[in-house]
This record gives structure tokens, sequence and C-alpha cells, in this order.
């Protein structure tokens, strides 16, 4: 059986821990591995429907989607987790909780995050019409100590999946890429 773990995205919204998630699921399911993603947005319209953005609601979703991890983790399967989770204490909580835990940090500034603003969120919290918004008006508190750390802001979304996927074969969480291990073997 694969070893399990828990790839654990943080950051802002709209940073890119959605997509980031997805292409290194993609990448994982081509070298054979079995991946499940949890992802803020979509965890929240089943799981924790009906939580709103209170540090409470926020804790009980981060610590549901760590329990899911766990479980998943445990079972050999690799669990990617994408949301917010701005708290420091409930990711340590659950990264205690699962063990092989690794944390990736996508940093962006806010004022990028505003350029962008994809959703249309940063302006309507900038103006006061959506309350507690996560780095506006509620805190974000970026881990001391994480992983993995990308910058959407100034890597282009390759280099930051190669750095996670560099990562995790340095650390042999995943097997070496198919295609490149056979050029290696063939220059033996
Ligand atoms: S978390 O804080 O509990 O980890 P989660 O990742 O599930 O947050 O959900 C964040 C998403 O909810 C954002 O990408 C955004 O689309 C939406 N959202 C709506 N209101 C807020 C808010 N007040 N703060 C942050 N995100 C919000």
């Amino acid at each position: 059986m694969q070893r399990g773990f828990t790839l654990w995205f943080t950051g802002l919204s709209g940073a890119g821990k959605s997509t980031l998630a997805e292409h290194v699921a993609a990448e994982l399911r081509r070298r054979g591995l079995q991946v499940e993603i949890l992802d803020g947005d979509e965890v929240r319209t089943n799981l924790s429907k009906g939580l709103g953005f209170s540090k409470e609601d926020r804790d009980t979703n981060i610590k549901r989607i760590g329990y899911v991890c766990k479980l998943l983790t445990r079972n050999g399967v690799v669990a990617i987790s994408a949301a917010i989770s701005p708290y420091r204490e409930i990711r340590d909580y659950n990264r205690a909780q699962i063990g092989p835990f690794i944390e990736v940090y996508v940093k962006c500034s806010i004022e990028a995050l505003t350029r962008r603003d994809v959703k249309g969120l940063y302006k309507k919290a900038l103006a006061g019409e959506v309350k507690n918004f996560t780095g506006v008006s509620d805190p974000y508190e970026p881990p001391l100590n994480p992983e993995i750390v990308v910058d959407s802001e100034r890597q282009r979304e390759a280099e930051s999946l190669r750095a996670i996927l560099d990562y995790l074969e340095r650390h042999a969480w995943i097997p070496q890429d198919p295609s490149r291990a056979e050029t290696a073997q063939r220059r033996v």
C-alpha cells in the first residue's frame, strides 16, 4: 500500500491554493497514487454547509477537514486540503492529529489579490460590504515553519508546482516522474 500523507495548503482567498491542489493531484494520479482533495469552497457546500466565517465556525470547518484528512492518510491516500485555514493553532492541531503532514504556504500580498480579485470579494470587503474577510478585516496567521513556501505573486504556477513536486520527491513521499526515471535508466 502507498504511504499516505496530508498536503495542507494555507493562504489567503484567491492566492491559488485550489488551482495548485488540482495540478498536484493530477500529477500524483499520473504517478499511480490515490488522491483526494478537500477544497474549502466545496467542503462548505456539503460537510460544512451552514457554517459561517466567525473564528468558531472556521475552527470547526478546519477541524472537520483535518479529521477527514486523518482518515484518508491512515488508509494510504494522499489527502490534499485547500482551505484558507487562517489560524496557526488549528493547523498545528491537525498536524499533531494526522502525523504525516506537509504544510504548503501559498504566499501573495493583499495588494496583488485586490488587483486580481477574481471573485470580487476583496473590493466588497474593503468597502465593508463583506464583514470579517480574511486578510482585510479578519486575521490570517502565516505558518512559522512550513515545509514548503510558494509565492504566487512572483512565481509562475508551473514553478510553484515544480517546487512542491521536488519537495515530495526529495523526501520520498512520491515516486520520481516515471518519464524522467526512464530517461535516467537509459543513460546508465
Ligand atoms: S476557512 O477560513 O474556513 O479556511 P474556507 O477556505 O473554507 O475558509 O473558505 C474561504 C472561501 O469562502 C473564500 O475563498 C471566499 O470565496 C469565501 N468567503 C466568503 N466570505 C469570506 C470571509 N469573510 N473570509 C474569507 N473567505 C470568505
